[in-house]
């Protein structure tokens, strides 16, 4: 394309930020939307409003370069770019477990009425199968410039923490549309990716959206399949981790999200298959998703599993007992709390009676604002001193590399739940550690 286009991005949050930032640094003019100010004008002060290694960089970069903006003002972005993104969030639903569409909703009730000449909206956020449709309806009759504004679905797959790379060279770009300008749009747009043979898919509006929530739930099954084997492990007397090893040499099964633990968490897995399994119910396929139930009911028992054992360590209660928690966020390398299996683990704990003190490295501002009665340390020996039980719930990399010790300097006892698999047993063994995990003798 000789003429360069001009895209707008609705919604800065994980997603949005990070594809504006990436958009900007392809090439693009890029303007950045979002209603909450304090969001725009940290962000444009060149500061990224949650953690993500690497997107300052590219947020600073391509700020001083001129090539991106951001803003609170939706005729600005209507006047300004050729192609809209919808990048905000799909949270559970605080009634049931489907998808709150309200900030899709409302991007689409914003932006519409301002459309007077051509353009293109690309959605990217998850959405139940259907969504889209019902998007491009509303859009085309809102919007003034009418059936000149073409929608597509484009989903995203980002990983948090690795975000960047994720959107500059994802494994595929897949493109619901129907419209040859669409496909177009999004080809110039994905240049980059197509030249360096990156995979790129077009298919129907519907396929699109199934893509993604289709991905999600595969990546839980998986999780949950090897936390199940983790279960029967346990009453078996089998090491899981050595199983998932094997299993991870047949190259149809494969290694990669096969690590027994606590299990998952985050703003996508369990609400995306939660919202999944409803919207399967509206569709009236419902058993075809039945067993998403059993792997949300398998997550949930690695968290009160951890529980018990902990329990177990000290005597069956934990009414006035200390307890120090290693981990806060969802996963590490993150500062995301939301569904945090290591937060629900610490917050049961502390019901149950236990003096509970949590350390992260990076998670700690936003565990405190969601779990207030909790105590927290600013640093790992902190949060473990005194302790008479140990449990590592998200593996940071400073805690696999923790000494065993320094640790059993500080505690009042020297006992370890590994909630993540992350620690050698033989090791804290040997240093006189009485060390649990999940799935392992
Ligand atoms: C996920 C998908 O990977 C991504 O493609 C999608 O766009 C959004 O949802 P994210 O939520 O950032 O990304 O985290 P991910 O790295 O996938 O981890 C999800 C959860 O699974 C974490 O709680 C992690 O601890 C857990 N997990 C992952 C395991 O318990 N075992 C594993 O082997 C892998």
């Amino acid at each position: 394309a000789t003429q360069r286009l001009k895209l707008s991005v609705l919604g800065t949050g994980y997603l949005g930020a990070t594809h504006a930032a990436c958009m900007a640094e392809l090439g693009f003019d890029v303007l950045g939307l979002d209603v909450d100010r304090a969001k725009i004008d940290t962000l444009s002060a060149g500061r990224v409003p949650f953690y993500e290694p690497g997107l300052e960089e590219v947020l600073v970069r391509n700020l001083a370069a001129g090539r991106l903006r951001f803003t609170s003002d939706y005729a600005e972005a209507a006047e300004f770019a050729d192609v809209h993104f919808i990048c905000v969030g799909t949270p559970q639903r605080a009634d049931s477990n489907a998808a709150d569409l309200s900030y899709v909703d409302a991007v689409v009730d914003s932006l519409a009425p301002l459309l007077t000449r051509p353009a293109v909206v690309i959605g990217k956020s998850t959405v139940p199968v259907g969504t889209a449709a019902r998007v491009a309806a509303r859009i085309s009759a809102l919007a003034p410039a009418g059936s000149a504004v073409e929608v597509g679905w484009s989903p995203e797959f980002l990983r948090e923490g690795f975000g960047v790379q994720d959107t500059l060279a994802p494994n595929r770009i897949v493109i619901g549309t129907d419209s040859a300008r669409v496909e177009e749009v999004m080809r110039s747009i994905s240049a980059t990716q197509i030249a360096q043979g990156i995979p790129f898919m077009v298919t129907d509006l519907q396929t699109a959206e199934l893509v993604k929530v289709s991905a999600n739930a595969f990546l839980a099954t998986k999780i949950s399949f090897i936390n199940a084997m983790a279960e029967v492990s346990e009453a078996a007397g089998a090491d899981v981790i050595k199983l998932a090893e094997a299993l991870s040499y047949d190259d149809r099964i494969g290694g990669k999200f096969l690590g027994p633990g606590l299990g998952f968490g985050g703003g996508c897995l369990p609400k995306d298959i939660r919202a999944f399994m409803a919207r399967a119910d509206e569709l009236g396929v419902e058993p075809a998703l039945s067993f998403l139930r059993e792997v949300d009911a398998i997550n949930q028992r690695r968290r009160a599993r951890t529980i018990d054992i902990a329990r177990g360590l000290i005597g069956g209660s934990f009414a006035g007992r200390t307890v120090g928690v290693l981990g806060a966020a969802f996963k590490p390398n993150s500062d995301d709390i939301r569904d945090s299996p290591a937060l629900d683990v610490a917050q049961t704990i502390s019901s149950l009676g236990a003096h509970v003190t949590v350390y992260d490295p990076e998670a700690l501002e936003n565990a405190k604002r969601a779990h207030p009665d909790l105590n927290y340390a600013h640093s790992m020996l902190e949060a473990v001193r005194d302790a008479e039980v140990v449990l590592l719930l998200t593996e940071w990399a400073e805690f696999r590399d923790a000494d065993p010790d320094e640790l059993a300097k500080v505690v009042a006892e020297t006992r370890i739940v590994d909630g993540r698999n992350a620690l050698d047993p033989e090791h804290w063994r040997e240093r006189g550690w009485i060390y649990r995990a999940l799935g392992r003798p």
